[in-house]
């Protein structure tokens, strides 16, 4: 007996992934264009963009401070003329603050965590929800949450990450209830600690950082990035249509203690 299941591939689809210029954003591009999406990929850094595009012909480099709304829209909408359509939006550009307890923390150094982490998701969210609104075809719209909006960052003091990836948490579910009705889902991946720029210094030699991060997870190691690209295409094709509003933690059981 055969069973036909829905699979993950991607093709015809058109994806905007946030932070692509390195780490998760960078090898979730490749994974989607991989699996047949069209993959607008947006960060600052335009010259690694540009290597990112060179190493697939699906992938596109779209230069994007996702602290300006004016380039959040300007990217949704070069993806819509040269594409004619979005249908996948992996927010994943991200900050963090300096360890600090909060009592000393800069106000304006916390507004600009939240504004990268979170505020810029529902921007981007919003402008491509109206695009696929007008398709009329659904879409899914995927925010990388963290371990740390789902419990404190303790022992690290950094108030502004883990509140803003813990909004992004409920945006999540409340994106996904207003937009349910247009078949476009929303969905959360919170990662536990994966080796990145972001989290290099965790990672220096067997210092204190690696202790830390094998004592805290169930699993007793940091993550591989390719294990995250199962949630992603999971979340992203046709076998995630019945998922929506959900964080799907992928930390190595980090959260489950
Ligand atoms: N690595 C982990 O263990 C881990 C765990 C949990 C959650 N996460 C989350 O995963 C996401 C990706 O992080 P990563 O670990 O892959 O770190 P990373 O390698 O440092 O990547 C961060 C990305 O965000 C982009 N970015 C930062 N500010 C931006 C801005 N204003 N406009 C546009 N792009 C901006 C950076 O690109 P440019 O500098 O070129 O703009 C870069 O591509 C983040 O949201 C992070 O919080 C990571």
């Amino acid at each position: 007996m055969s069973i036909a299941t829905p699979g993950f591939r991607l093709d015809d689809k058109v994806a905007i992934v946030t932070g692509a210029s390195s780490g998760i954003g960078h090898r979730f591009s490749q994974v989607l264009a991989e699996h047949g999406a069209t993959v607008y990929a947006a960060a600052r850094r335009v010259d690694r963009l540009e290597e990112l595009a060179s190493t697939h012909d699906r992938i596109r480099a779209a230069g994007c401070d996702v602290s300006d709304d004016d380039q959040i829209t300007d990217l949704v909408d070069r993806a819509v003329e040269e594409s004619g359509h979005v249908d996948i939006v992996i927010n994943n550009a991200g900050t963090t603050d300096a360890v600090t307890p909060a009592e000393h923390q800069d106000p304006g150094e916390f507004r600009r965590v939240v504004d990268i982490n979170m505020n810029a998701c529902f921007v981007l969210a919003s402008a491509a929800a109206r695009q696929m609104i007008v398709q009329e075809s659904g879409g899914s719209i995927i925010n990388i949450s963290s371990v740390h909006g789902l419990v404190a960052a303790a022992p690290n003091a950094q108030a502004a990450y883990a509140a803003s990836k813990g909004g992004l948490v409920n945006l999540t579910r409340e994106l996904a209830a207003q937009w349910a009705k247009h078949r476009i889902r929303v969905n959360a991946i919170a990662p536990g600690y994966f080796e990145t720029e972001l989290t290099e210094a965790m990672f220096v030699g067997e210092d204190a950082g690696l202790r830390y991060i094998r004592r805290n997870t169930l699993l007793g190691r940091a993550g591989e990035l390719e294990e995250l690209d199962g949630p992603l295409l999971l979340l992203a094709s046709d076998s995630g249509t019945y998922i929506t509003g959900q964080t799907i933690a992928v930390d190595g059981g980090w959260t489950a203690r």
